[in-house]
């Protein structure tokens, strides 16, 4: 009976040391899902991978934000369509993300050339971020070859060659 004082105190200090740890943990979980959202709005992600966000000057719910977008980018070589980026990184790990988000030459417009110059650091908030906004929408359209016309409205690339 003498020692239950101690190992009550003991069982207070423990649980507030765990306590501590975890919120700090959560604090720096936020602070990356914001940090992401900051380098999400001003890497320009969602001008093509959330629809309709260019003709409403930016001004769509968070909530569609990154689900991909139904108006192609037509080039000589084809159609192609900004990806649902919820589902694609919902199974995916986040060194898979930064690995391709690093080495894929993806087709243009997407800017591979400029993602790539993002830290691992910024490339991790972005990922938490992206996957914080959970699964939701549909693919966005396959590829479509370049004899096949695209359903309008559908943005044309100039032929520069
Ligand atoms: C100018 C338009 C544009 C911008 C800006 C843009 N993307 Fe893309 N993105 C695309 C298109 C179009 C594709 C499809 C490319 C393809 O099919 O080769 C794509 C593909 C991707 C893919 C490949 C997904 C898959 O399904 O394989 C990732 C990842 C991606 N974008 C991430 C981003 C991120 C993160 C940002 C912001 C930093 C961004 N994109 C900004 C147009 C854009």
């Amino acid at each position: 009976m003498r020692c239950q004082p101690i190992r009550f105190i003991v069982t207070a200090v423990a649980l507030a040391t765990a306590t501590l740890a975890s919120s700090a943990e959560l604090t720096a979980a936020t602070e990356a899902v914001e940090r992401g959202r900051h380098l999400v709005l001003i890497g320009h992600c969602n001008n093509c991978h959330t629809a309709g966000y260019v003709p409403a000057n930016g001004n769509v719910s968070e909530s569609r934000w990154l689900m991909g977008n139904p108006v192609g980018w037509r080039a000589k070589s084809g159609t192609i369509y900004a990806s649902n980026l919820r589902l694609y990184v919902q199974n995916m790990s986040e060194q898979a993300w930064i690995q391709a988000m690093k080495t894929v030459e993806w087709r243009a417009p997407m800017p591979w050339w400029s993602v790539r110059e993002l830290t691992t650091d910024e490339l991790s908030a972005m990922y938490q971020y992206i996957r914080s906004l959970t699964p939701a929408g549909a693919p966005a359209p396959s590829f479509l070859p370049a004899d096949r016309e695209p359903p309008r409205p559908y943005n044309q690339l100039p032929d520069m060659s």
